[in-house]
């Protein structure tokens, strides 16, 4: 039976057009997924939005539509993003479904049925944008958002509260047996000393304030709180409580499946104090892992569109191509950490990464093999020396690398190894000298090894990238002369498939950058976006 994997990005409010931003989340799951796929994990990948709640409906109102017809602009921008970055969701849930609401009232039914949840009425501070209460403390005297900085509001309404304290036990055994259930582990600490530890209070579940949101079955006037409906997204959109819950059986329900949610800091606790909770409420398992990754940072701080700092992936993606904004994500951002977009390192990473050292390697190579082979990749000969002997030690190392850095989400580590190998395989022509063991008749079996280990090392390396590199892994195989049945994982890492196949020159995969004139290009770009969203 083949090993299973579930991955979830956070649903996106669709309040404005994405950017770079929200971009980011959705392609690093994307490269997490296709990596997995790639090597053999039946993968099931979920995005999508979450599309009620009562900044939608001001955001709609101001907009003089309803919020159905406002979220379905949006949602197109979305889709058409996804399309852009060619992300290969398996499904994109729109909390507004059929599939997901019917669920939801199900999911609450029985919540009050198992006495989780109790109506009551609720006084605090409400900030709208990020749909939460705040206690009095923690608004402080400004009376602002603790979270965006926003000011907030003071409410009373009768409300349903989730007893929180039912299930606190089991949250800290959760913590406690799996060290991995919040990553990076720093978070985890955040959460048990900000939240935990000085009393956690039951969370209110339903509003009557406004009515953009799942009506609750068991009283008029009440929807069904926005963090409660969006969570609930995780299992609904594998058909949780549906009649065809095949998905759900095979990703949620297989203890062998691991399960995965990837979201911002900003959100981590919804996800690991409270979908945990009603994840013991409806009595399913937990997910192994809730990875919390850092931000994307303009110099002037988070990039949002108060801000004004935002980029606009269509303005990257036409002009560098979606290959190379997905390797900037991913390398440039240690997964995990905040990290920084900046022109100047855009531009650095697709010259020094892609055009020097990647699309060189490839350059070089099908040269060398057209040039002494006829353009025939050569058999691998039994004569080895010791440079060959280290490439091919480095080789396999990167591939075990590879697969521990991937299993442990790390993936800015995990790209990186592979770039090191083909730096190292750069190096090896250097040290090799094919053109002088060339002019030597009686080193021809050494030059043979040297083009075989060469082609088999980019072989490798365009397969290991390509969950990053979507269309230029393909161009590389092409030039290698691979046919599309030879394009796999297994026979990548056997490393001796190549002898007899005939190479073919094609353009250099990533052209080097004039950096000067596309720094100015990006700079323009930042203060004002060119390409205009499809919607
Ligand atoms: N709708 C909720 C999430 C519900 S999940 C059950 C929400 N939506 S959001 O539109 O505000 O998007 C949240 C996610 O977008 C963040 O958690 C983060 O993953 C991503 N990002 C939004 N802006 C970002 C950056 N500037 N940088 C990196 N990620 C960013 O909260």
């Amino acid at each position: 039976m083949s090993k299973k994997f579930y991955i979830t990005t956070p649903i996106y409010y669709p309040s404005a057009r994405p950017h770079l931003g929200h971009a980011y989340c959705t392609t690093m799951c994307d490269i997490i997924a296709r990596g997995k796929r790639l090597r053999g994990y039946e993968t099931f990948y979920l995005t999508g939005l979450d599309e009620h709640g009562e900044k939608i409906q001001k955001n709609a109102e101001a907009a003089g539509v309803t919020p159905q017809e406002f979220v379905d602009r949006i949602a197109v921008t979305f889709q058409n993003l996804w399309k852009t970055l060619d992300i290969s969701n398996d499904d994109f849930i729109r909390t507004t479904q059929p599939r997901h609401e019917k669920t939801v009232q199900k999911i609450f039914s029985h919540m009050v049925k198992n006495d989780d949840v109790y109506l009551s009425s609720y006084s605090g501070w409400y900030c709208v944008h990020e749909e939460s209460y705040w206690t009095e403390t923690q608004v402080g005297e400004e009376h602002v958002c603790p979270e965006c900085c926003r000011p907030v509001e003071k409410k009373e309404e009768p409300a349903y509260f989730f007893r929180c304290g039912k299930y606190l036990d089991r949250l800290l055994d959760i913590y406690n047996s799996n060290p991995k259930f919040i990553t990076p582990e720093g978070r985890k600490a955040e959460m048990v000393n900000n939240f935990i530890k000085p009393g956690l209070m039951d969370l209110s579940v339903s509003r009557t304030t406004f009515s953009w949101g799942v009506p609750i079955l068991e009283a008029d006037k009440h929807v069904i709180y926005v963090w409660l409906d969006a969570l609930s997204n995780y299992i609904t959109g594998l058909g949780f409580w549906q009649e065809d819950d095949s998905n759900f059986q095979k990703f949620w329900m297989d203890p062998e499946t691991e399960i995965v949610h990837v979201i911002g800091a900003d959100i981590t606790r919804f996800h690991t104090i409270y979908w945990p909770m009603f994840l013991e409420s409806l009595g399913l398992r937990q997910p192994n892992r809730v990875f919390v990754h850092g931000l994307l940072m303009m110099k002037d701080g988070k990039m949002s569109k108060s801000r004004g700092n935002v980029i606009y992936v269509e303005d990257l993606v036409n002009r560098y191509g979606v290959d190379a904004v997905r390797y900037f994500m991913a390398r440039n951002i240690i997964f995990g950490l905040d990290g920084e977009f900046t022109p100047e390192s855009f531009v650095e990473t697709i010259n020094v990464d892609l055009a020097n050292n990647f699309g060189n390697l490839l350059n070089r190579t099908i040269s060398m093999i057209e040039k002494y082979f006829g353009g025939e990749i050569p058999q691998i000969s039994g004569n080895l020396n010791d440079l060959d002997k280290n490439l091919h030690e480095t080789a396999l190392k990167t591939i075990q690398s590879y697969e521990v850095y991937n299993d442990d989400l790390k993936v800015t580590e995990a790209y990186g190894a592979v770039m090191n190998l083909v730096s190292a395989a750069n190096k090896y022509i250097q040290d090799s000298e094919p053109w002088t063991l060339a002019k030597d008749e009686t080193k021809k079996d050494l030059l043979a090894s040297c083009m075989s280990h060469l082609a088999h090392v980019l072989f490798l390396a365009a397969t290991l990238l390509k969950p990053i590199l979507v269309t230029k892994s393909d161009l590389a195989f092409d030039q290698l002369g691979i046919p599309k049945e030879l394009r796999t994982y297994e026979a990548a890492v056997a490393l001796n498939k190549l002898g007899g196949l005939k190479v073919a020159k094609g353009e250099p995969l990533f052209p080097r950058l004039n950096a000067n004139e596309e720094i100015e290009y990006l700079k323009e770009v930042i203060s004002s976006p060119k390409e205009k969203a499809a919607a």
